[in-house]
């Protein structure tokens, strides 16, 4: 199963998911180089910049790209406030995981990141026939745990001991959203 690019704009309240342009290349890969912003809770590796500016232009037609798959910005504004993409679809099952970055420490704490999810998930729910999106998350990032609860998902579980990050193993837990939950929610999708 391929999931559908990104070749389009995808418009929230606050919000907008945008294609990734060049000249946001630099920005970004600024953030992928500061474990802080990026990795608290992750295992962090850094790429060059001319490695990680052709991901991020050979992401749209890529489906395995694990690069940024949109830009974050403002309605209002075009600058990049975060990035948000998605894994390789499940190679047996029907399911696709999200991943999210607010990387612009100004921008987080303001719903921002829950809108940028929202409308990454309404869009795999469009352009894609998976029942199910879902998402891993070390069991300690609570940012991102409020997050996902805050977008609709259910906590389905805990995968113990399942990623080595910051000297030791850490537990992440799966978290789940059902096309039907999302469709009672949302009902125009
Ligand atoms: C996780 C992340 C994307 C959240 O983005 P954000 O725009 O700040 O999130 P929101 O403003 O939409 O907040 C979502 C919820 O988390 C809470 N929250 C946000 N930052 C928090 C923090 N540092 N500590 C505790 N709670 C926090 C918010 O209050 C909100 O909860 P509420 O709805 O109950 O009020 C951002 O912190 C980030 O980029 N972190 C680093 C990368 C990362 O961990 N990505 C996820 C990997 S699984």
């Amino acid at each position: 199963m391929i999931v559908a690019g990104s070749a389009s704009v995808l418009p929230g309240t606050r919000v907008q998911l945008r294609p990734a342009a060049a000249d946001d290349a630099r920005r970004i890969f600024a953030w992928y180089n500061d474990p802080e912003i990026v990795a608290p809770y992750d295992r962090f590796s850094v790429d060059t910049f001319e490695e990680f500016e052709r991901s991020l232009r050979e992401a749209p037609g890529d489906p395995n790209s694990l690069a940024p798959r949109f830009v974050v910005a403002l309605r209002d504004g075009d600058a990049p406030i975060g990035v948000v993409g998605h894994y390789v679809p499940h190679p047996v099952l029907e399911t696709v995981d999200v991943w999210y970055v607010i990387g612009d420490r100004r921008a987080r704490r303001k719903g921002y990141g829950t809108e940028a999810v929202t409308l990454l998930v309404q869009h795999l729910f469009a352009s894609t026939p998976f029942p199910r999106v879902g998402a891993t998350v070390d069991v300690e990032n609570r940012a991102s745990l409020l997050l996902l609860e805050r977008v609709g998902f259910q906590r389905e579980g805990v995968l113990r001991s399942a990623l080595f990050h910051h000297a030791r193993w850490h537990d992440i837990a799966v978290y789940g959203l059902i096309r039907d939950d999302w469709a009672t929610r949302h009902p125009t999708v």
